[in-house]
C-alpha cells in the first residue's frame, strides 16, 4: 500500500474497538479494487461522539462505520438518516454529504445479503427470533421486510419478546404492510406447530468463551428447525449451531455478516460492486485472522 497525498481515510469509531475486523475487510476491497484509500480504527471516548463527528467532517473523513456502543447516539450527530436505519434505530455506517454525514444500518442488509450467499432465503419463511434485544428487533425487522411468512419470538423475558413484536408490527402497520410477528414465551416452544423453520439466534448467550451456552437445549426444539443461523462468529460454531446440525438441519455463522456489513458500506463509499468471488477471498482472509487470534 502507497500512501500519498492523495489517499483518502475510512474508519471505525466505536470504545473498544483494538479487536476489530474491519480493517482487514476495508484494506483488502481496497487492494483488490486499487482504490487509494486506508481504513483505521479511533477508540472515542465516553461523551466525544460528537466531537469525533465533528472532526471528522472537518478532516474530510468520506465515510466511517460506527460499532458499539454509539450506533444509536450517532443518529443525534448526523444530518441525515436512512428510512430502514430509523426503522431499526441503529446506525452503523456513516456516508459523507454535502454538509454532514447520512447514516445507514448495513447490519440488516448485510446479513440479508450473507444469507443470500448461503442459498438461505427468508421470503415466505416461518421464521423463529430467539432474542429480543437490540440485534433481535434488528432481525425481526429484516424478515418482517422481506415478507417472511411469520415471525415468532422467543425470549426468557416474555414481555420483552411481547414488546419487540408490538413494536416490529408497528413499523409495518405504518408501512401498510402486514403484521406477522409474534411473540412467544422461551418454555413454549414444544407448542409451536410443526412446521420446519428458519431460526435465527439473536442474543449474546454461547459467545465465546462461553462456548456450552445455548438459549434452549431441547431436542423437541431443534427437530423443528431446517436452518439455523447464529449471528455470533466466535467460536466459528456454537452450541446452537451444533444442535441444528444434530438435527439434519443447515447452519451458518455470523461472519459472513460481518463481511457483507463492511462490503455494502464499501459500495455505498465507492460507488463500486463488490463481485460475490471477491466477497468470498476477504471471507477466507477474515477466517484466516481469526485462527491467528483464537
Ligand atoms: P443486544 O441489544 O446486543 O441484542 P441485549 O439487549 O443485551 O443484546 O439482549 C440480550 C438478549 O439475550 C435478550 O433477549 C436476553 O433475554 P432477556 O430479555 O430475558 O434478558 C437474552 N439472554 C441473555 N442471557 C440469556 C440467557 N442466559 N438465557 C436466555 N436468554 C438470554
Amino acid at each position: 500500500m502507497k500512501i500519498n497525498g492523495k489517499t483518502k481515510t475510512y474508519g471505525l469509531i466505536g470504545n473498544p474497538v483494538e479487536h476489530t475486523l474491519s480493517p482487514v475487510i476495508h484494506n483488502v476491497l481496497a487492494d483488490r479494487l486499487s482504490k487509494n484509500l486506508v481504513y483505521v480504527p479511533f477508540l472515542v471516548e465516553h461523551g466525544s461522539l460528537m466531537d469525533a463527528i465533528k472532526g471528522a467532517k472537518a478532516l474530510q473523513l468520506r465515510g466511517l462505520n460506527v460499532t458499539v456502543p454509539y450506533k444509536s447516539e450517532v443518529m443525534e450527530c448526523i444530518e441525515e438518516i436512512d428510512e430502514m436505519a430509523v426503522d431499526i434505530g441503529a446506525v452503523n455506517t456513516l456516508v459523507s454529504t454535502k454538509n454532514g454525514y447520512k447514516g445507514f444500518n448495513t447490519d440488516m442488509s448485510g446479513l440479508a445479503r450473507a444469507m443470500q450467499s448461503e442459498d438461505i432465503t427468508i421470503t415466505d419463511e416461518h421464521v423463529l427470533i430467539l432474542g429480543a434485544g437490540g440485534a433481535a428487533r434488528s432481525v425481526a425487522l429484516l424478515c418482517a421486510s422481506l415478507d417472511a411468512k411469520e415471525i415468532m419470538i422467543l425470549n426468557r423475558t416474555f414481555e420483552k419478546a411481547k414488546e419487540v413484536a408490538e413494536e416490529v408490527n408497528t413499523v409495518m402497520r405504518r408501512k401498510g404492510k402486514r403484521e406477522m410477528v409474534v411473540a412467544m414465551d422461551l418454555t413454549a416452544f414444544s407448542e409451536i406447530p410443526s412446521h420446519k423453520y428458519l431460526a435465527i439466534q439473536s442474543t449474546s448467550v454461547g459467545l465465546y468463551p462461553n462456548i456450552d451456552d445455548v438459549v434452549i437445549e431441547e431436542d423437541a426444539f431443534y427437530q423443528k428447525i431446517h436452518t439455523g443461523v447464529d449471528l455470533i462468529y466466535r467460536p466459528a460454531k456454537t452450541k446452537f449451531m451444533k444442535l441444528v446440525e444434530k438435527h439434519g438441519g443447515k447452519t451458518m455463522n455470523g461472519l459472513k455478516m460481518l463481511l457483507y456489513q463492511g462490503v455494502i458500506a464499501f459500495e455505498l463509499w465507492e460507488q463500486v460492486t463488490v463481485s460475490e468471488e471477491l466477497g468470498n477471498e476477504v471471507y477466507e482472509i477474515m477466517k484466516k485472522e481469526l485462527e491467528i487470534h483464537e
